[in-house]
């Protein structure tokens, strides 16, 4: 029986309130240190521990399936959503959660709560060849070559900058695909020993 109380007031608190069980399904991807696999298919990280803490508020349950596609989603040529925003406008997941970049793109078509984390760009450099480089202008039109993580999200970040700078880095990158490393390892032993300049958030 649903009591009076609860017909009254929000419709999401009514929701919570009337219906006995609130299970949502989430999609998600791994990426060190939001989301990790544990043990038994479950997550772990700074995104589900928040995750954890707002189910508990919201007083809802939740499942979690990893991105069929392994891919944090945009649209692809033909104008199709891909990815964790594919999952989300078929309606196969609730939410997603992870450190998904807020984008124009993606806005088309879902809704971002508040983002919950500011990404600040920096640049791994051997000392040596700092020089008098202070910002990605200069590392733009300095001698070095330069690159991030492959399928990273720094990389998606960069390639949806409205900043001019960060877009002719992310072109520089593109265009040859020995600037991509396949690990933070080795793009940290590349920087520290050759000219090179690992791009990370
Ligand atoms: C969550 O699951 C537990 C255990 O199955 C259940 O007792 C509880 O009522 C559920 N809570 C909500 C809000 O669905
Ligand atoms: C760095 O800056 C100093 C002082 O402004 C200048 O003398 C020097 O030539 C610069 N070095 C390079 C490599 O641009
Ligand atoms: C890169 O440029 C700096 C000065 O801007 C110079 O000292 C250095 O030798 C150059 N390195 C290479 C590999 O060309």
């Amino acid at each position: 029986m649903y009591s009076s109380k609860c017909l009254i007031g929000l419709l999401l608190t009514a929701i919570l309130k009337c219906v006995h069980s609130v299970d949502l399904r989430g999609v998600t991807i791994v990426s060190p240190p939001f989301v990790m696999k544990a043990h038994n298919n479950h997550f772990e990280g700074y995104a589900i521990d928040l995750l954890n803490e707002l189910s508990r508020i919201a007083k809802f349950n939740y499942t979690l399936y990893p991105t069929p596609d392994d891919r944090y989603g945009s649209s692809d040529k033909t104008g199709k959503p891909t990815g964790m925003i594919q999952e989300l406008f078929m309606r196969r997941a609730d939410f997603a959660i992870g450190d998904l970049v807020v984008s124009t793109i993606r806005e088309r078509y879902i809704d971002f709560s508040e983002p919950f984390m500011d990404l600040d760009l920096s640049a791994l450099i051997n000392k040596q060849n700092v020089g008098n480089m202070t910002s990605f202008a200069h590392l733009l039109h300095s001698n070095l070559t330069y690159g991030t993580l492959r399928e990273s999200e720094t990389y998606r970040f960069m390639s949806m900058s409205a900043d001019l700078t960060i877009q002719n880095l992310q072109r520089y990158i593109f265009m040859n695909s020995y600037n991509l490393v396949d690990s933070r390892q080795e793009g940290i032993e590349r920087a520290r020993n050759s000219n090179y300049a690992f791009i990370q958030v």
